[in-house]
């Protein structure tokens, strides 16, 4: 399981500073998902909550990346996915996770989707020292662990 989706040491951590590293990550992250159990429908909503994050970094910081891994509490498994950057920060985050606020002339709907899409979210932001966005999907159902 760990081998087909790169994991090491339980994470599989994606390098972004293009296009093509977006589409990369997409296509990981849903073979993680897959591999944990869910369904084809949440992975694919899965993969598209990372590339909105991914498609943030390239767009706002340049470079960054993704990391994926596992998460379990309690007996619950899911996904976890982490979108981290060293680049310009978030003046109000708040404003950013609202529908339609783009600084960049988008739709704003990419962290307000991401955040509709996955079951915890959450985002820290520092001006001019960068944003983590840190969200998880958890598996329906108990399930071994
Ligand atoms: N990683 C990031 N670094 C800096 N600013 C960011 C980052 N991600 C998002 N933002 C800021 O938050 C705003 C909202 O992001 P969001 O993804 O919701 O919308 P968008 O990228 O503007 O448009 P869309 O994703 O719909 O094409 C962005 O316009 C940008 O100002
Ligand atoms: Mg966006």
């Amino acid at each position: 399981m760990a081998d087909e989706v790169g994991l090491v040491n339980d994470e599989a951590v994606v390098p972004i500073r293009s296009d093509g590293d977006i589409v990369t990550a997409r296509q990981e992250g849903r073979a993680l998902a897959s591999l944990l159990g869910f369904s084809s429908t949440e992975a694919t909503l899965i993969a598209t909550a990372i590339s909105e994050l991914a498609r943030n970094i390239v767009l706002y910081a340049k470079r960054g990346e993704i990391v994926l891994a596992l998460v379990e509490d309690h007996g619950r498994r899911g996904i976890v996915v982490t979108a981290r950057d060293e680049g310009p920060g978030i003046v109000d985050v708040r404003k950013a996770l609202m529908d339609g606020h783009s600084t960049s002339g988008g739709l704003g709907l990419g962290l307000p989707g991401v955040r509709r899409l996955m079951d915890d979210f959450e985002i820290v932001s520092q001006i001019g020292k960068g944003t983590t966005v840190t969200v998880k999907r958890w598996k329906q159902g108990a399930g071994p662990v």
